[in-house]
């Protein structure tokens, strides 16, 4: 499995705060929020990724993650010159993902807990499989309808009316037909070649799985200023409580078995005096005393 983020857009929800820089180049307390999906699919297992964003904010991804390699990773970077909807991305992405199946992840989406995506990957062989998300404000997102025994019969963007509080959040794994299946959109009312829109082909195929999230996993979107700043809070909250991060792709490139101890201490070595560091540190030498090494 291959993986795409997604970190587009012009982040006008968030101006003046992206004048600047990019909303996925934000802090979501502690770290870029760019860090928080890296992980969710590095902790997944992946190591093939391509990087979507726009002209003016790619190079400032070049430089926050490079090649990859550093995370025992690598990382294409695409532009996407004209903000087109999120299954544009697979059109962007057509000769990255080749013959593989791809997961889509988007950049300004925070996922904690459980183990839920790992295991979709594992299991996953054809078709399209997505996620439903118990919240408060569906009408925010594409949301899924279910019949009496739980299987999805439709799926809305941004309804008025909302048939369900089951929200889809923006984490989407589908075979290598995806690219034909998007290239066939037709653009939506804004002018948009609509996730939803490509989800709901995969539905009418009877080739879409949905999952349940269960109320012990927690997602975020960090798109306005609200969202970034409650999901701030939240890393907060759980780091101190536990002391623990969130969203810590060398930690993530470590228990996967990507980089050895020594890489990882290397890495931490580079860093400038900082928490982060000190962090690292840390789990090095808890790591050392666990006799936990990749090499
Ligand atoms: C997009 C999708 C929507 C999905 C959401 C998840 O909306 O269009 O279906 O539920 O991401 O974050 P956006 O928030 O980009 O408007």
């Amino acid at each position: 499995m291959k993986g795409i983020i997604l970190a587009g857009g012009t982040g006008s929800r968030l101006y003046p705060l992206t004048l600047v820089a990019s909303k996925q180049l934000q802090p979501v307390y502690d770290k870029p929020m760019v860090y928080y999906p890296l992980t969710t699919l590095i902790e997944g297992g992946i190591r093939e990724f391509c990087l979507i964003s726009t002209p003016h904010d790619l190079p400032r991804f070049q430089q926050l993650l490079g090649d990859g390699s550093r995370l025992g990773v690598s990382i294409d970077y695409r532009e996407q010159t004209k903000p087109s909807g999120i299954a544009q991305a697979f059109l962007i992405a057509e000769s990255f993902i080749a013959q593989d199946p791809v997961t889509l992840i988007l950049g300004d989406n925070i996922f904690y807990g459980g183990d839920a995506f790992q295991r979709a990957f594992n299991e996953f062989h054809a078709g399209a499989s997505i996620f439903a998300y118990h919240v408060q404000n569906p009408e925010r997102y594409g949301v899924v309808e279910f019949d009496e025994h739980g299987w999805a019969l439709s799926i809305q963007e941004k309804p008025l009316e909302p048939k369900s509080n089951f929200a889809v959040p923006g984490l989407y794994l589908y075979d290598r037909e995806v690219v034909a299946v998007a290239k066939a959109l037709k653009p939506s009312g804004r002018g948009e070649l609509e996730i939803t829109d490509l989800n709901m082909e995969y539905l009418k195929r009877g080739q879409l799985k949905v999952f349940r999230l269960n109320r012990g996993f927690t997602w975020l979107d960090a798109g306005t200023s609200t969202s970034l700043h409650d999901a701030s809070a939240y890393v907060q909250t759980i780091e101190k409580r536990q002391g623990i991060k969130i969203g810590c792709p060398e930690e993530a490139a470590f228990r996967r078995g990507f980089i050895s101890l020594d890489q990882l201490a290397a890495i931490a070595s580079r860093m400038p005096n900082c928490e982060y560091r000190a962090y690292l540190n840390e789990i090095t030498a808890e790591a050392k005393e666990g006799g936990q090494d990749n090499d």
